[in-house]
């Protein structure tokens, strides 16, 4: 059975204290929101110890940015998969395209960090994804089954996430058509030995589109940037019918 997952990814946004504000808002607005549904906030380090504690009790998954692939040494500004555990976190995001495009990861580093994120029972979300010229030129798909097969040297599937995050949709408004979205997250599929893995699609994400998004088959919840930030339009996200 794949699990449904909602995801907020905060990049690096909020304070403590906003973060606890925005707890308070957001915890009171999804207690109908369907069992089923794994909900995720991807918060900065700072906020984890915070965020940890307003969870108590919660239905509310902790989750980080980035993971280091040592446990531990001179790695100025990085961070341990133990570090994250030790305050409650289950999920961290691998491979973001920022972290790709403006911080040098690339398909070897994010597959170390997958697996250091696995062996310490961490569940990575790991985005792949095209840019517009990629997409434009037809190579699309094969990028990202390039960063999938890259990415995926012995890793696990059975504790994975793969979020699909066309660059060109990210933070820009222009949202992928869920059905090409639901295409490209197909092809993803068929490169996996596990049918269970969550795959999620991200790129401008509200409020407005989540229920035609979650419509499509093969995609199975969704990694939200700029409308996680707003308790309101994440709640409306997480709640989507
Ligand atoms: P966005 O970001 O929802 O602001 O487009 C998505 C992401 O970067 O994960």
């Amino acid at each position: 059975m794949r699990k449904v997952i909602i995801a907020g990814n905060w990049k690096m946004y909020k304070t403590q204290g906003e973060a606890t504000e925005f707890l308070m808002e957001f915890s009171s607005q999804i207690d109908d929101a369907p069992e089923d549904r794994e909900v995720v906030l991807c918060v900065p380090f700072t906020d984890l110890t915070t965020v940890s504690k307003s969870l108590h009790g919660n239905r509310i998954r902790l989750g980080a940015q980035n993971v280091h692939w040592e446990e531990c040494g001179a790695y100025t500004g990085e961070i341990s998969a133990s570090m994250l555990t030790e305050v409650g976190v289950r999920y961290v995001i691998v491979g973001h395209s920022e972290r790709r495009q403006y911080f040098g990861e690339t398909d070897e580093t994010v597959n170390m960090r997958l697996k250091a994120a696995q062996a310490s029972g961490l569940i990575p979300i790991l985005c792949v994804g095209e840019t517009k010229q990629q997409r434009d030129a037809g190579i699309a798909e094969k990028v990202i089954i390039n960063q999938l097969n890259n990415g995926l040297i012995g890793v696990s599937q059975a504790k994975l996430v793969i979020a699909y995050e066309p660059i060109w949709a990210i933070g820009t408004g222009e949202t992928c058509e869920s059905a090409e979205a639901n295409r490209v997250i197909g092809v993803i599929r068929a490169q996996l030995t596990n049918p269970d893995v969550t795959i999620q699609y991200g790129g401008s994400v509200k409020p407005s589109n989540i229920a035609e998004i979650m419509a499509q088959p093969h995609i199975d919840g969704v990694l939200v940037g700029g409308a996680s930030l707003a308790a309101t339009d994440f709640a409306g996200i997480v709640n989507y019918k």
